[in-house]
C-alpha cells in the first residue's frame, strides 16, 4: 500500500522530541512529520526565544507545537515559529497537566471552542505555513459525539488546516498526564465518523498505533497517523512504516542510521553539548534486536561520562548484529 508523504507523524512529546531527538528520527522515517515538545507563549515570549526556536535544516517537515490560550500570543508565536523555519504551527489542545490547566490551555481549552477558534483565526492572519490543532475526543463529563462535532465545526469555520485527534478524552482531575494517556479507553470509531462528517478536514488519529499494521488500517479511514511513545521507545517501526508506505523493497540497516548520526553527534560535541543528551534518544533503536540490552545499558552507563565522545557509541555498535 502506498501512502502519501508526511501523513504519518511523530507526536510532540514533552522532554523527548527535542531537537536531537528529531535529527535521529529523521535519519530513521525520511517523510514523517516530527513536532517539537510543546512549547508556551510564555517561554518564547520571554524565555530564550533563540534556543527553543532552534533546529536542524535535516528535521523538515517539522511542526511546532504551542501551549497557551491569548490569541494575540499565540499570534506573535506563530509569526516567531514560520520565521524561524518551521513548516506548521500546531495548538495543544490536549495536555491535561494541573501546570497547563492552571494556565487555562491545553485540554481544558475544548471547553471554550469561541477562544480556540479566535485563537486559530489569529494564527491564521498572521503566518502562511498551516495552522493546526491537537486535541482529545472530549474532556470530562463532555464526551458526547456532539460535543467533538461542535468543537470541530468551529475550527473548521476559523479556517483550521489539520486537525489531530487523539481518540480518547481528557480527564481533569483526578488523573495524572501519564494516566490520561493510558486510562480512558480509545475510540477510534469517533475520529473515522468526524472524517466523515467533515470529509474537507484533514483529520490525524493520534493513540494507542504500535504496529505497521495499525498504521495501515486507520489510513484507510482518515488521512494521517501520529504515533507517540512506540515512535520513541522502538523508532524502527517508522522505518518499517516508511518502507512499507514508499513500497521500498529494502530497509537501511540500523547500522546505517547509527553511521549517519555520528557526524551530527560530532558537531554537537565540539559545540558544548553532552553525549548523554543524544544517546538518550537512541536507546529503543535495537528494540526486539538480540543484545539490545547491552546497547541501552552501554550507552546509558557510558554516556554520562565527563569527555564521553562518539567512541562509545561505536563500541555499543560494534558489539550488535547488522540488522
Ligand atoms: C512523555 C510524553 C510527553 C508528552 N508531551 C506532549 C506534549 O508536549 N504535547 C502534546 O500534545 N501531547 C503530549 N503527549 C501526548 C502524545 O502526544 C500522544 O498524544 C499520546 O502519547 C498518545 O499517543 P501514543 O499512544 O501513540 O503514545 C506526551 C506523551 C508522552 C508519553
Amino acid at each position: 500500500m502506498n501512502i502519501a508523504p508526511h501523513c504519518v507523524s511523530v507526536a510532540p512529546m514533552l522532554d523527548w522530541t527535542d531537537r536531537h531527538c528529531r535529527y535521529f528520527l529523521r535519519l530513521v522515517s525520511p517523510s514523517a512529520r516530527l513536532f517539537t515538545e510543546m512549547i508556551t507563549t510564555a517561554a518564547l515570549q520571554h524565555g530564550d526565544r533563540e534556543r527553543f526556536l532552534q533546529f536542524d535544516p535535516a528535521e523538515h517537515p517539522v511542526a511546532i507545537q504551542l501551549g497557551g490560550s491569548d490569541p494575540q500570543a499565540l499570534a506573535q508565536c506563530a509569526v516567531w515559529s514560520e520565521q524561524a523555519g518551521f513548516d506548521e504551527v500546531n495548538l495543544n489542545v490536549g495536555c491535561p497537566s494541573d501546570r497547563v490547566q492552571s494556565g487555562r490551555f491545553g485540554a481544558c481549552l475544548m471547553l471554550e471552542p469561541a477562544t480556540v477558534a479566535t485563537a486559530v483565526a489569529a494564527m491564521r492572519e498572521a503566518v502562511d505555513i498551516p495552522v493546526t490543532v491537537k486535541c482529545r475526543l472530549g474532556v470530562d463529563a463532555h464526551d458526547s459525539y456532539a460535543f467533538l462535532h461542535d468543537f470541530t465545526a468551529e475550527l473548521v469555520e476559523a479556517g483550521v488546516s489539520r486537525l489531530y485527534v487523539h481518540a480518547r478524552k481528557a480527564w481533569l482531575k483526578g488523573l495524572s498526564p501519564k494516566q490520561n494517556r493510558e486510562v480512558p479507553p480509545l475510540d477510534y470509531e469517533r475520529v473515522y465518523r468526524l472524517k466523515q462528517d467533515f470529509p474537507a478536514l484533514e483529520v490525524h488519529i493520534n493513540g494507542g498505533v504500535t504496529t505497521v499494521e495499525d498504521a495501515l488500517q486507520h489510513l484507510q479511514q482518515v488521512d494521517g497517523v501520529m504515533i507517540g511513545r512506540e515512535a520513541y521507545h522502538n523508532p524502527w517501526m517508522l522505518a518499517r512504516l516508511e518502507a512499507t508506505g514508499s513500497g521500498a523493497s529494502a530497509l537501511p540497516t540500523r547500522h546505517d542510521i547509527v553511521s549517519r548520526l555520528l557526524p551530527y553527534v560530532e558537531k554537537q560535541l565540539a559545540e558544548g553539548e553532552c553525549l548523554h543528551a543524544i544517546t538518550r534518544h537512541i536507546l529503543g533503536l535495537f528494540h526486539g534486536c538480540p543484545g539490545a540490552r547491552a546497547w541501552r545499558r552501554t550507552l546509558s552507563e557510558q554516556a554520562h561520562r565527563t569527555g564521553a565522545g562518539i567512541e562509545v557509541i561505536e563500541q555499543a555498535l560494534a558489539r550488535m548484529t547488522r540488522t
